[in-house]
């Protein structure tokens, strides 16, 4: 490697900390009760991010997935314990009653037609809640421990509609089908 192409090496590597450093928008969110997250992450589609607290000596996960979303519509983010994408994944599911309160519940995508009914997941969930102010949706929640450590496959999920208190089919656009990942609550 000649001088040049180390420095334009050096360059990019600068150049794309400064992208993805300046691209984390998440750091500064600010949450109601006094809530504070060590860690966040901006996710790539469906206007998302996931914040977390770790607690390694329980191994529970503080989180709060925040989403744009229309007061219609629903959110929700999963972890699947046992392989990557929809199928198999343990959701946490928001959205806004007629009433203007918030509801937020666990539940189980088991198939491409999911109940989107309560059930107990896999793994312990907690102090599950939900906000919505200006377009943005929030979930709360201590989830964990989980059987794989720290490490997890994410999904994340947005549709536009409910009926009769279900959560309604989301879109198959493409940030709708790529919206899933791997998360390090260690590491972030
Ligand atoms: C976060 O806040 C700090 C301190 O006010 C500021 O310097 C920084 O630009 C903000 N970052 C983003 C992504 O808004
Ligand atoms: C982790 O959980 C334990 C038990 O609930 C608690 O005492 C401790 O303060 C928590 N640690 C952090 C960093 O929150
Ligand atoms: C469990 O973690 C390992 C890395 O430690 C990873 O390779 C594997 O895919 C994970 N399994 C699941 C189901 O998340
Ligand atoms: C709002 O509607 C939901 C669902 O019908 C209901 O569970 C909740 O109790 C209502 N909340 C208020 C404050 O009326
Ligand atoms: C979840 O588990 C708890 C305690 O094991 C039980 O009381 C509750 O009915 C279960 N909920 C559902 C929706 O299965
Ligand atoms: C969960 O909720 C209970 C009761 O509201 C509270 O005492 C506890 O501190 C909460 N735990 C976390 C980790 O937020």
């Amino acid at each position: 490697m000649d001088i040049t192409s180390r420095a334009t090496t050096v360059f990019c590597v600068l150049v794309s900390f400064f992208l993805v450093s300046s691209a984390q928008t998440c750091i500064n969110d600010t949450f109601t009760s006094n809530r504070v997250f060590d860690s966040c992450n901006d996710l790539p589609y469906l206007q998302a991010h996931l914040h977390w607290n770790y607690n390694q000596s329980t191994g529970e996960v503080e989180i709060a997935y925040r989403a744009h979303q229309i007061s219609e519509g629903w959110i929700a983010w999963a972890i699947n314990p046992t392989e990557t994408g929809m199928i198999g994944s343990q959701a946490l599911v928001a959205f806004r009653d007629a009433n203007g309160s918030m509801t937020a519940y666990p539940t189980s995508i088991t198939s491409y037609n999911p109940s989107m009914l309560p059930v107990n997941l896999s793994f312990q969930v907690s102090n599950i809640s939900a906000e919505y102010s200006a377009n943005v949706m929030t979930i709360f929640a201590v989830i964990g421990p989980l059987d794989n450590g720290t490490i997890a496959n994410h999904v994340w999920q947005a549709g536009s509609s409910i009926s009769d208190n279900i959560p309604q089919i989301h879109s198959t656009s493409t940030a709708n089908l790529q919206s899933l990942g791997t998360l390090d609550f260690l590491s972030g």
